[in-house]
């Protein structure tokens, strides 16, 4: 096994060429211990309003996420050519999708992380169509998982991969966000995510604005912070 890493002492933690960590001593290498390489936190916006309310609290998880040391990247779906689902149910039969746009790279990209944040205001009680058109172009993985039978998240995996959901709504109704959770929920589990948590500010109205809220913006840093801890903490598990 081919090795790189600095060497201190009998005992260290060296990368293989494919990014695995194993612990060394001295010669002798006694265990595998997962991917020490940056935990890696995509967020993918939904909402059609530039810089808005959503954008800016998914800004602030990606903040903290990357002050806890994540190699973070945003999308902005609205910035992305594509085109909705065309329900042909071709992916039934290969698990290929028939369109070939930015979602194609963006879907294949979502299973290269290990966190996702999917950030969608609340429009008409739902998601916007950005996120569903996204959601639903994720057919072929779920055709592939259970179609197919040729993809399989295994229980380590699913614990090391977390989403979370990102949102706000104008209203002050509780629950205001429970149309959205059902949607968000299968496509984490259609891509490999356990569906870890919720960021998730109402009373947009009422505050004027996500920068008018008292804790959200905070709250959203802290999680961010958060999620990479808990991933970081599983694989050294
Ligand atoms: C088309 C549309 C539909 C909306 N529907 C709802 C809704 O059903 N419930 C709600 O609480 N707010 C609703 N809102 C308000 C937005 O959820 C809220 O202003 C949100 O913070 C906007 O986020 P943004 O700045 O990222 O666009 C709607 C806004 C728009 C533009």
């Amino acid at each position: 096994m081919n090795m790189s890493g600095t060497t201190r002492g009998n005992s260290e933690r060296a990368l293989t060429d494919s990014g695995e960590a194993v612990t060394v001593h001295g010669n002798s290498e006694i265990s595998l211990t997962g991917d020490c390489s940056a935990v890696t936190v995509l967020g993918i916006s939904g909402s059609p309003h530039r810089h808005g309310n959503t954008e800016t609290l998914l800004e602030a998880f990606l903040d903290g996420a990357r002050d806890a040391g994540a190699e973070v990247e945003k999308v902005v779906i609205k910035t992305l050519i594509y085109r909705s689902c065309q329900g042909c149910n071709a992916c039934h039969k290969d698990g290929e999708c028939i369109l070939t746009d930015d979602f194609n790279t963006l879907l294949e990209r979502i299973l290269t992380v290990d966190v996702l944040a999917l950030a969608s205001p609340i429009y008409s009680m739902g998601i916007t169509a950005d996120l569903k058109s996204l959601i639903d172009r994720a057919q072929p993985y779920w055709a592939r998982k259970f179609v197919l039978k040729t993809l399989y998240f295994d229980y380590d995996h699913i614990q090391s991969h977390k989403g979370l959901f990102i949102s706000t709504a104008g209203q002050s109704w509780d629950h205001v966000f429970d149309g959205a959770f059902p949607v968000v929920n299968a496509f984490f589990s259609d891509m490999g995510f356990e569906y870890y948590d919720n960021v998730i500010a109402n009373k947009m109205d009422e505050y004027g604005g996500i920068k008018g809220h008292p804790s959200a913006l905070d709250d959203a840093f802290a999680k961010g912070q958060k999620v990479v801890r808990v991933v970081e903490k599983i694989r050294n598990r």
